[in-house]
């Protein structure tokens, strides 16, 4: 049933954790998909948020088993005052009044949200049928920051040639500052981590060590600098992550490139991990190497957050939703 044999690997990796993760989009057929493969591998825990009668009709037509499936309709929660208070509660001193909140916690991405910050979910994976910012607003409103004052921001994993890749920041930062490319870069190396892999980052720049000139190539140069002295901080120094920048995408990616235009760096030509300098050029690139690259992209998945919740492309199939359920899945694994 799953064909990728890159998915595969990613669903029997989640499926000994068996985290719960809920998915608020009940109303649409890929999420419902995507909730019968993950349910059918035991792959997660699998709660949808939607209309019992309309969910377990779908199934049925397809003679799918809805067993080992929850469904929560938010408006007929038992949970939905408690949702409620603690949304006041986190949000009172931001301005929201009570009714503010009833409205709110009734919402699916958020009552989802909340699920997660009450404990009750580990993860959620939503944005099939929602903005990016819909998905991403409550989470960064509820969930926050796992680090005070880090920026959260997104990683992509893409799969060229049977290679895995790691993207940031494709989805989040619109002009991110060196201090929030540097935050995006030492997240993303985490990120790369909870993958068992040793992080190798480019900081990417349309120049590679001063060969080009520029605001933009500064911002890139600096933000290197401050992640190099991050990365001097105890609980990096024994892991083996290496960074450098500024440089172009081929002075990362291209060994021999990299031998003329980078010779002293420990990452030019074998990048795994590369940072854009801002989101056109992250969206654009990942959209680009998706549609003529033939890349497969699962995510982009949030990172810097204090539990997972993951957005979803509206242009996604079921098994992307697959792929980022099990992904959640796995960042939910302390
Ligand atoms: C993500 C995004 C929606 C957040 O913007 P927003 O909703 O206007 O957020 P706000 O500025 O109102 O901030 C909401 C809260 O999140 C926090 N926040 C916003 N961005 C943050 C970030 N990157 N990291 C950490 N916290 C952040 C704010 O501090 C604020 O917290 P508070 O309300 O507790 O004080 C916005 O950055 C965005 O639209 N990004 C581009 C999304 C996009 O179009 N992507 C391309 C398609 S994939």
């Amino acid at each position: 049933m799953i064909e990728s044999q890159y998915l595969k690997g990613l669903v029997d990796k989640a499926r000994p954790h068996y985290k719960t993760i809920v998915l608020p989009e009940g109303e649409d057929p890929r999420v419902l998909r995507a909730a019968n493969i993950i349910n059918k591998e035991k792959a997660a825990k699998i709660i949808v948020l939607g209309d019992y009668k309309e969910i377990k009709h779908y199934f049925d037509d397809n003679n799918w088993n809805l067993d080992g499936i929850t469904i929560i309709k938010p408006e007929e929660s038992e949970k939905l005052e408690e949702y409620t208070k603690l949304l006041y509660d986190l949000r009172k001193e931001k301005g929201m009044t009570e009714e503010q909140a009833k409205q709110t916690a009734l919402k699916y991405n958020y009552f989802g949200t909340l699920m997660v910050k009450a404990g009750d979910a580990d993860g959620m994976v939503s944005g099939a049928n929602h903005s990016t910012a819909d998905t991403v607003r409550p989470a960064l409103q509820i969930i926050k920051s796992a680090k005070k004052g880090r920026t959260v921001s997104s990683f992509l994993i893409m799969i060229s040639g049977g290679k895995q890749y790691f993207f940031s920041d494709c989805a989040i930062n619109i002009n991110p500052t060196s201090q929030e490319l540097a935050d995006i870069a030492i997240s993303t190396a985490e990120s790369v981590m909870q993958f068992g892999i040793d992080p190798r980052i480019a900081m990417l720049s349309y120049s590679s060590f001063g060969s080009g000139v520029g605001e933009g190539v500064d911002k890139v140069r600096e933000a290197a600098k401050i992640a190099k002295e991050m990365l001097e901080a105890d609980e990096f120094k024994s892991k083996n992550i290496l960074l450098d920048g500024e440089m172009q995408a081929d002075t990362a990616l291209d060994v021999v490139v990299a031998t003329k235009k980078a010779p002293q760096s420990k990452v030019g030509g074998r990048a795994n991990t590369l940072i854009f300098p801002d989101l056109n050029a992250g969206n654009i690139g990942y959209k680009l190497l998706q549609r003529l690259g033939n890349c497969e992209a699962y995510g982009p998945m949030l990172q810097g957050l204090n539990a997972p919740i993951n957005d979803l492309s509206r242009g996604a199939f079921a098994e992307d939703i697959v792929g980022v359920i099990a992904i959640t899945a796995l960042q939910a694994v302390k």
